[in-house]
């Protein structure tokens, strides 16, 4: 089974809104409202793929109710920490008039040290040795920024695979517990290492580096041009198939998501990393934050180009 934790999700709020002004009253001719956080995306890119998982993580307030039910209406298996700090709600303005996007980002409540351990011990009474456990987004404020790096090394204890995808020294940190997946896009590979990464070649050196560091699988991805795979043994580079885009939203969960998936059921690196691109390819075509079902995804799994490095 691929668990996954959302320590900080976030009810995605999107409104349509004509000639946005600041200064004045805006109005709102549609709105939408989507479960958000990493750890969500992935377990629903897992599920459309057709595997097993299971949504551990934290909700509160009326946001946290709504992404509950929505969850609970997607047939998505969770068990989440109820806490008393209300779920942020991220607004995204899209204004069709003046062809701008515009993100507005709440940092989420403080995380208390009852709820984490709450969320360790609905962990630790849900996983089994061969099951992979993916930590993914940005810690809630308040957890301490060791605290996925302790989880990661005990998890590996217990026989489990570990994935993370978050940011700074919470990431630096956990790099150094030696998880077996990370998928940093090309900023956030550079900025776990406090480098600029240019071009290809650096991405790759970075890539490397992180294996010798004792990283399982590093998935460099690079947005459309596709992503570098890198373990102790193998390199790869996956080229992404041309696709009409619909949202960007969630490419690299989808890409996470493919990854454990096929690994646990047993597939060559090269076979995972070429599905990888092709489920993250498909998920671009899609709208919003939705999962690519696997009838987008077959056809294009022959049309990534693989090569060796
Ligand atoms: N325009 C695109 N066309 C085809 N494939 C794409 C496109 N954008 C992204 N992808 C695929 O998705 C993968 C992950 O994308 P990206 O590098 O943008 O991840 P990310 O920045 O982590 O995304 P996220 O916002 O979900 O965290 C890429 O390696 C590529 O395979
Ligand atoms: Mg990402």
């Amino acid at each position: 089974m691929i668990i996954t934790v959302t320590l900080n999700p976030a009810l995605d709020k999107t409104v349509i809104l004509p000639g946005f002004a600041v200064n004045t009253v805006n109005r709102v001719s549609a709105t939408r409202l989507d479960p958000g956080g990493k750890g969500i995306n992935v377990s629903k890119a897992v599920k459309a793929l057709g595997g097993s998982t299971l949504v551990l993580g934290v909700l509160g307030g009326a946001a946290g109710g709504y992404i509950q039910a929505a969850m609970d209406e997607m047939g998505l298996k969770n068990d989440m920490v109820i806490s008393r700090e209300v779920t942020r709600t991220n607004l995204k303005i899209i204004d069709p008039l003046l062809k701008t996007n515009t993100d507005i980002n709440e940092a989420g409540g403080p995380v208390s040290e009852e709820t984490l351990e709450a969320v360790w011990h609905k962990l630790t009474r849900a996983v089994s040795p061969g099951d992979t456990v993916i930590f993914a987004g940005k810690n809630p404020p308040g957890m301490p920024d060791d605290r996925l790096a302790d989880w990661i090394t005990r998890l590996r204890g217990m026989k489990v695979y570990t994935c993370v995808d978050t940011v700074g020294e919470p990431m630096r940190l956990a790099i150094e517990a030696q998880p077996d997946i990370i998928k940093p896009n090309r900023l956030e590979l550079g900025e776990i290492l406090g480098q600029t990464l240019t071009d290809e070649a650096s991405v790759l050196a970075a890539a490397r580096t992180l294996v010798e560091r004792g990283v399982g699988l590093v998935a460099a991805s690079m947005g459309s041009e596709g992503a570098i795979f890198a373990t102790r043994s193998q390199t790869l580079r996956g080229y992404a198939p041309k696709v009409p885009v619909r949202s960007t939203v969630g490419a690299g969960d989808a890409m996470m998501a493919a990854l454990t998936h096929y690994t646990a059921a047993g597939c060559s690196l090269e076979e995972t990393a070429r599905r990888s691109i092709a489920v993250s390819a498909a998920c671009v075509m899609c709208a919003g934050s939705e999962a690519p079902e696997l009838d987008l995804v077959l056809p294009l799994i022959d049309r990534v180009r693989m090569e060796r490095l």
